[in-house]
């Protein structure tokens, strides 16, 4: 078979794909393997049955039920949705928003394939252009999307070590420049894979750096504010012309509606949605129509408030301890856990690749993410990057308890015999 040079670069050397391969793969081959893998958000009873209860309203309303099955939307999503988002998000924070502000898609991973390959690559000018990442580690699912080579450019945080055994990544300002065909700053926040908040100081410093040199400020908030707000320090949301605010439902805990909300200027939201519809035609409505439900019931940002968050730092602050016990004597240190649904762990002077410490962990029934998969952009080789882990404490925690009980072992086996 001959495939095309986006079919090459689509279906071949995807880090990402030979990532879940490996993932599961390795379930199928023991079911009973500790999965700390996963992105899937957690099983949460309350928020399970409030979602499934929003399905049932819409389902058991003829008006509601027939038109989320059988009707195309418009290209930008359901016009009802994106008003009812404009006047929440109006309501809340002042944003003067409009649903010409607003468009939805399928997920937000492919939001971030049609607003990245919008923006970056080769303009009409002839000039190639490319995402910047101002930190990283980022979310490894940007690795592949862009469709022109040299996609991105990151650069490396600064690193604030904190107590005896925390750090916490920042933007270093001391060296950060808008490149000069930088097409767009992204960042997630909170942080896949490190649970890191960029600080109000700092977004407000990327925002200020974006205008000036007139490049979008892409904010990736699938933990984030205002929802699902896996948040558990200060942080405001915030959004203006320049900013391109991505939402997602799925960590509120529907990854299988496939629904993200994306908030921007009213030309780019014109062009999102018209590329959006060359790929899908329509964004689906299972989602929105949930959603809509969740605003007429005002749950959408209580859910992320008052149940989703609170459940996540529970989970953050016993893995913590348990890390800390385990760990005990050892160079660690883990991100602050800030947010999100997962621990960064940077084990400092590691005698062997997070790669190889993934596999030993593997053979031995526990699955985690090796750190080095998360550094997208990062042309300069930096040992850090081979000297971290990803852990989600989504599992249930005597899963959670008995992998780090095995990763503590392999980890003191790896600095005592290299
Ligand atoms: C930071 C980040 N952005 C985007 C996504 C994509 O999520 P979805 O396509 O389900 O909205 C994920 C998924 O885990 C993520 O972690």
């Amino acid at each position: 078979m001959r495939l095309s040079k986006f079919g090459d670069t689509l279906s071949q050397g995807s880090g990402i794909f030979s990532l879940m391969e490996d993932l599961g793969s390795a379930l199928r081959e023991n079911p009973d393997m500790l999965f700390l893998g996963g992105g899937n958000p957690a099983r949460i009873p309350q928020v399970e049955a409030a979602l499934q209860q929003a399905l049932q309203d819409v389902l058991n309303d003829p008006l509601k039920a027939q038109p989320m099955l059988g009707v195309y939307q418009a290209p930008a999503g359901d016009t009802a949705l994106l008003d009812e988002l404009a006047a929440l998000f109006n309501r809340e924070f002042q944003w003067g928003l409009t649903r010409r502000n607003l468009a939805l898609a399928n997920g937000s991973q492919s939001a971030f394939f049609v607003l990245f390959n919008l923006l970056a690559g080769e303009g009409a000018d002839g000039v190639s252009r490319h995402i910047q990442l101002p930190l990283v580690p980022e979310y490894l699912g940007y690795s592949e999307l862009g469709l022109a080579e040299n996609f991105y450019r990151a650069d490396r945080p600064a690193i604030e070590l904190a107590g005896e055994h925390q750090f916490k990544y920042h933007v270093d300002f001391e060296t950060f420049q808008v490149d000069p065909n930088s097409a767009a700053l992204c960042v997630s926040r909170p942080t896949n894979p490190t649970g890191n908040v960029i600080t109000d100081a700092e977004m407000a410093q990327l925002d200020a750096e974006a205008q000036k040199h007139g490049v979008p400020l892409i904010v990736d908030g699938a933990y984030g504010t205002p929802f699902p707000e896996i948040i558990f320090t200060d942080a405001t949301p915030s959004w203006n012309d320049n900013t391109v605010l991505v939402l997602s439902l799925s960590k509120l805990g529907l990854p299988g509606v496939r629904t993200a909300v994306v908030i921007a200027s009213e030309p780019l939201i014109e062009s999102f949605a018209r590329a959006n519809t060359v790929l899908s035609l329509a964004a689906g409505n299972v989602g929105p129509a949930i959603a809509r439900q969740l605003i007429a019931s005002e749950q959408l940002l209580a859910l992320g408030r008052e149940a989703i968050a609170p459940f996540y730092y529970e989970r953050a602050t016993q893995t913590v301890t348990l890390l800390e016990q385990a760990l005990q004597g050892l160079p660690f240190r883990i991100h602050k856990p800030e947010g999100a649904i997962f621990l960064w762990l940077w084990l400092e002077g590691l005698p062997i690749t997070s790669e190889q410490l993934y596999q030993r962990l593997k053979a031995r029934g526990v699955l985690v993410i090796s750190g080095h998969h998360f550094f997208p952009g990062l042309n300069k080789p930096w040992r850090h990057q081979h000297e971290c882990l990803r852990l989600s404490y989504g599992q249930p925690m005597e899963v959670v308890a008995r992998a780090i009980i095995i990763l503590a072992d392999e980890v003191r086996a790896a600095y005592r015999t290299e």
